[in-house]
């Protein structure tokens, strides 16, 4: 089958690399002319696991093309996918749907054929609706369906995660589309991955009730390592002590700074506004959007009260700026409120990640970027792990300690 898939993102790119390992023929559309070039040139604009070979092995087959202008692509295919982005909109935290709402229009005008487009960025209830009526209206005579399939893999996990998905979910009530999608998922069907066909609106809400209930199930356990540190219990013990009830689950119970990334924290909150905006308020989500939002910038308190003096003059290393391992992604990562209180008390700070610095040195510009976990350590007063890169798990802390100040200090963020 071919597909067009518009946006290749860290969502896009694995997806459509993904199809195209299926057997499918694939255009990755991007307008990021930069992007679009160094793919040609056989780069990886983003850093994830195994991606550089499923792409590379995917081109060499001929599966795989890239392309700045949709026309072509769109014209040609029976699937096409819209993954831009859907960032917080400037303001209100609404879901910016600008970038769906555009490539809508751009596709509309392209169509040729009976096309299934398919949603497969994060978007509010109602937005296949809105997304229908604006290539109804570009294009009265296209022959469409529009349909929602909210994709669900982890950033450091994304291949594993689109080819081994937990559930497929596909919000259509449209018997052509629904024979397509069956056609691109046919792989993912073999393997029996569990496929939940239901409305679109329906789609559109499973994927933020998703995230949105882990984004609290991390915050409930970030809640209870508070208290198990007042109250001299080990939350590791606790989370494994809950998370071994099957009804419960181990997993998104890992304490730590708080969540970040490019999704839980936008996503969290457009999902508040929807339930604002038809007047089912989620005060659970709200509390828990809250909760996180302070607690990162609440980390560098904790480093101070651990230095046990002010941080004035201190210097500070700081092990993993990305939101988490396996990624190069900084987005709304705990790091930067945590190393911007640091400055804002008075600390000098210094930094090491494996792959996110070129990405954090544009965020965190007063940092001083280090080449290894030694030498960031090196003359810092206190040590502070903040992202739970493998590499980190086995430091010779003996070297860490000679090359730091008289009385080093560790805060281990994540408890590695
Ligand atoms: N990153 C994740 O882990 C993840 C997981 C699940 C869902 N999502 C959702 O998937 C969507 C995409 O996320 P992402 O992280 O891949 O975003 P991204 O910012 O990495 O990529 C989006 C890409 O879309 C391109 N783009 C925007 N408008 C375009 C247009 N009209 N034509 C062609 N290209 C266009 C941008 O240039 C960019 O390269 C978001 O809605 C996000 O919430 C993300």
């Amino acid at each position: 089958m071919h597909v067009a898939m518009i946006g290749t993102g860290y969502v896009g790119l694995v997806s459509g690399a993904c199809f195209a390992d299926f057997g499918h023929q694939v255009t990755c559309v991007d307008k990021d002319v930069v992007k679009i070039a160094a793919l040609q040139r056989g780069e990886m604009p983003i850093y994830e696991p195994g991606l550089g070979d499923l792409v590379a092995a995917n081109v060499r087959a001929g599966r795989l093309v890239f392309a700045t202008g949709l026309v072509g692509p769109v014209a040609n295919a029976e699937a096409v996918f819209i993954a831009v982005g859907t960032p917080s909109r400037r303001g209100d935290g609404h879901a910016d749907l600008t970038y769906v709402h555009e490539a809508a229009r751009e596709i509309a005008a392209a169509l040729s054929g009976f096309t299934v487009v398919v949603t497969k960025s994060t978007v509010p209830v109602g937005t296949g609706d809105e997304v229908e009526r604006i290539i109804r209206s570009v294009r009265p005579d296209a022959d469409v369906a529009v349909v929602s399939n909210p994709e669900f893999l982890r950033e450091g996990a994304a291949i594993q995660d689109f080819k081994h998905p937990d559930r497929i979910v596909i919000g259509s009530n449209d018997v052509r589309a629904s024979a397509v999608m069956a056609d691109l998922y046919r792989p993912l069907y073999l393997n029996a991955a569990p496929i939940l066909t239901t409305g679109r609106r329906t789609a559109e809400l499973i994927k933020y009730a998703a995230n949105a209930f882990l984004a609290t199930k991390i915050t409930f356990i970030n809640e209870i390592a508070d208290l198990c540190e007042r109250v001299g219990a080990d939350v590791q013990h606790v989370a494994r002590g809950i998370g071994l009830d099957n009804h419960i689950g181990g997993k998104f119970l890992h304490a730590g700074p708080g969540y970040g990334g490019s999704c839980f924290p936008k996503d969290t909150v457009a999902l508040i506004k929807t339930g604002q905006d038809y007047e089912a308020p989620l005060r659970i989500v709200e509390t828990v959007a809250a909760i996180n939002d302070i607690r990162k910038r609440a980390m560098a308190r904790k480093v101070a009260a651990a230095v046990g003096s002010n941080l004035r003059g201190k210097t500070v290393a700081v092990l993993g700026l990305t939101f988490k391992p396996n990624t190069d992604d900084m987005r709304e990562a705990p790091a930067i409120p945590l190393i911007t209180a640091l400055h804002d008390m008075g600390a000098k700070v210094r930094a090491y990640d494996p792959v996110g610095m070129d990405q954090a040195r544009k965020l965190l510009p007063e940092v001083t970027y280090c080449e290894g976990p030694y030498e960031c350590a090196e003359g810092a007063d206190a040590l502070v792990i903040v992202t739970e890169w493998e590499q980190f798990r086995a430091l010779d802390f003996d070297r860490i300690k000679q090359v730091m100040t008289a009385r080093p200090v560790l805060v281990d963020l994540r408890n590695i």
